[in-house]
């Protein structure tokens, strides 16, 4: 099986998954979205109302300002996956708890091996935590860590940010560290970047001119 058709068997376990209740007010499942090749893997917290309608993760105004982080750090978002630690909405947008995100923990796990990313970005205490259990968030925060055969940075929550002045500088100079992290994981795993490719294919296509009109 191909990184991608692992990729889209998950996704569609997701979508039938019963294992914990937030599947009760599913309205769309979030599995995530990316190509199978991205290099930086995004892992934020859960999916909000947004989100369960559209069933695409940060579509919502934390989705916008991580659009415009990832451009900073000379990334669009149609070139890395983005996922989070649980794929379905927690009503209300409450934190997810410790047994859905044990239930949920297989989904991300096999996305993490299908992706084989050379960095994961973790978005939030949540999803740091998969990492880090002990970490303090303004203590590790930017700070790249090699965890096995790749490489994790903490970085806060979009949302946060939003909400929190006094982070966003912060959220804004990690970010910024990004490319150099890149380029080091890169020298570090011996592998080369990704072809233009993937570039080329994201870029917007050229709208067919409506000739018909004259
Ligand atoms: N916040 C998250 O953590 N994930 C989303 O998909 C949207 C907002
Ligand atoms: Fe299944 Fe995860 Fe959704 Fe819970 S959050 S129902 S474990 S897919």
């Amino acid at each position: 099986m191909t990184a991608e058709e692992t990729l889209a068997r998950i996704a569609h376990e997701i979508a039938v998954c019963q294992k914990c209740a937030l599947h009760e007010a599913r309205k769309k499942p979030v599995p995530g979205e990316g190509p199978a090749d991205a290099e930086v893997m995004l892992i934020g917290e859960a999916p909000g109302f947004h989100e369960n309608e559209q069933g695409r993760p940060f579509v919502g105004a934390a989705g916008k300002f991580l659009e415009q982080l990832l451009e900073q750090a000379g990334l669009t978002r149609a070139e890395v996956f983005i996922a989070n630690v649980v794929k379905c909405r927690p009503p209300g947008n409450r934190d997810p708890q410790p047994e859905e995100l044990d239930a949920c923990d297989e989904y991300l796990q096999a996305q993490i091996a299908a992706l084989n990313p050379s960095i994961i970005v973790t978005l939030g205490r949540f999803s740091m935590n998969k990492f880090f259990p002990d970490a303090k968030i303004s203590a590790v925060h930017g700070q790249m860590q090699k965890m096995g055969a790749r490489f994790v940075i903490p970085m806060f929550h979009p949302a946060a940010a939003l909400h929190q002045p006094a982070l966003r500088p912060s959220i804004l100079t990690d970010f910024a560290k990004l490319p150099e992290q890149l380029q080091e994981a890169r020298r570090a795993l011996g592998r080369k970047s990704p072809p233009e490719r993937q570039k080329i294919t994201s870029a917007p296509e050229e709208k067919p001119k409506q000739l018909n009109l004259f």
